[in-house]
């Protein structure tokens, strides 16, 4: 007898980071997201920073898929999710300011998520403070709330719903483990009081009461109505903990794979992966990044200056600051490369390079354009990107295809044909390097600014 529960069409799209976050998902995610019925966020927390645009206003979400902008769209916060009630709770706040429809109805929580409290913050910053060499993180908790989710004392949305005295006994076991390390640390305005705490997050547990589900009934929902699904990723493949440059990475399995999981989904869901890029690269917080170019940035700040580098140029001209932290990231030129390799871990059908109007604009006025098409390590030409840096001590040494001069591009073009031939030589240069197809190409800031090859 056929299985009924397995007997269904793939339905699942992930919009893939390709590089190190930052990359425009939250656009192509809002967009595809038009005619979806479920969009769901799997991975990461409120270290995602994700812009869209609703009724000409842009909203930066953290935590609340993209999706919300369509009405008909339900977006769930899946297990993978790092769940901070406290910015959730305000991100609903600021997001009701813009009358979006029923809101309220079609946001859903999955009880199972590990939940973020301010004592994962302040672990966050006892890590960072600890190492010789900080990962940059954004202090948002994410590390230390998976690492007790993985020491199985973490506390699940599910337990803000407890009776206020169990949700103490619970947040009571990480206090017995983690004040020990506050208390080492000098950091003794840290100290974790359990019955405190308890009171606070029990009250958000009733606020948010209407929206925590089983987000697996809402997966199964999806598949057996044949509904669009969005998985919207957070973070890239160069921060995944496995496949990216540990320790400088974030502590989930942002990939597609892990992903899946965060999502309630299993892999005959998937449908496809959008692997999205930026028409040039960027990286927040410390690690290797070959294709980086000077630029006046300091601690997190960018210092005066008179004269711009190339990397100020391309910061300044792609407003390149962090959605979630203010940071000024570090900019470079597309590496092809990462986008091989990522393409590989992902498991890419097509690809999107946002920005492509903006790089047009870098080349008028740094007087040339750049796509590094392989690597030079250990003294090899190689074509992936390596996974022994940290051992090595090399960063790899781009080989780079110059394009002089730039392009103006209206962000109302919808024409492949009609862009001008050094931005169509741009784009095949990074199709060839990559080996996978590029369907969507960003040429302004609203979702519908988007050239989509057929
Ligand atoms: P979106 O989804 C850019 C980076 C941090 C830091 C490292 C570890 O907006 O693309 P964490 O706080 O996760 O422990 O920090 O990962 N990072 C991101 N950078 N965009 C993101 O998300 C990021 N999420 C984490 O800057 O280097
Ligand atoms: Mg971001």
């Amino acid at each position: 007898m056929a299985n009924k529960e397995v007997d269904y069409l793939p339905m699942a799209t992930h919009i893939a980071g390709a590089m190190w976050g930052d990359e425009g998902k939250g656009k192509i995610a809002s967009g595809e997201a038009e005619n979806a019925r479920l969009v769901i966020r799997g991975t990461g927390g409120a270290n995602a920073g994700h812009s869209v645009v609703y009724k000409g206003n842009k909203i930066g979400l953290h935590l609340v898929p993209g999706g919300i902008t369509n009405p008909n769209a339900i977006c769930l916060i899946g297990q993978g999710v790092a769940f901070d009630p406290i910015l959730f709770l305000k991100e609903l706040e600021e997001l009701e300011k813009y009358e979006i429809p029923n809101l309220g109805e079609r946001i859903k929580i999955s009880g199972r998520a590990p939940v973020v409290f301010p004592y994962h913050k302040d672990m966050d910053e006892l890590y960072e403070r600890a190492k010789d060499k900080p990962v940059g993180t954004t202090r948002r908790g994410i590390g230390p709330t998976y690492s007790d989710y993985d020491n199985r004392f973490a506390l699940r949305v599910y337990d803000l719903l407890l009776p206020p005295y169990e949700l103490a006994g619970k947040i009571g076991v990480a206090a017995k483990i983690l004040n020990i390390l506050f208390a080492a640390f000098d950091m003794d305005e840290c100290i974790i009081n359990p019955e405190s705490l308890a009171e606070e997050f029990h009250k958000y547990g009733e606020v948010l009461r209407p929206m925590i589900v089983n987000g697996d009934r809402i997966t199964r929902w999806a598949r057996q109505n044949g509904y669009k699904v969005i998985i919207e990723g957070a973070q890239a493949y160069r921060l995944d903990k496995n496949y990216g440059d540990y320790p400088n990475v974030t502590s989930s399995n942002c990939v597609t794979a892990g992903a899946l999981i965060g999502s309630h989904l299993n892999h005959k869901d998937l449908d496809k992966v959008i692997l999205v890029s930026k028409a040039y690269a960027s990286r927040v917080g410390n690690g290797p990044f070959p294709t980086e170019l000077m630029a006046h940035i300091e601690n997190d700040k960018v210092i005066p200056y008179e004269k711009p580098f190339a990397g100020d140029v391309i910061r300044e001209e792609g407003h390149e600051y962090g959605v979630s932290t203010g940071r000024p990231r570090r900019c470079g030129w597309a590496d092809a490369v990462i986008l091989k390799s990522a393409g590989e871990a992902e498991g890419a059908d097509f690809q999107c390079i946002n920005h492509l109007d903006t790089i047009g604009k870098i080349g008028q006025i740094l007087g040339e354009i750049k796509v590094c098409v392989a690597y030079v390590y250990q003294g090899e030409q190689i074509d992936f990107y390596p996974d022994d840096i940290e051992l090595t001590k090399e960063t790899p040494t781009p080989i780079y295809e110059t394009l002089k001069g730039g392009w103006e591009i209206s962000s109302d073009l919808r024409d492949y044909d009609k862009l001008p031939d050094l931005a169509k030589k741009f784009v095949s240069i990074i199709e060839d390097v990559s080996g996978i197809p590029v369907k969507y190409l960003g040429v302004g800031p609203k979702n519908q600014d988007m050239i989509v090859r057929s």
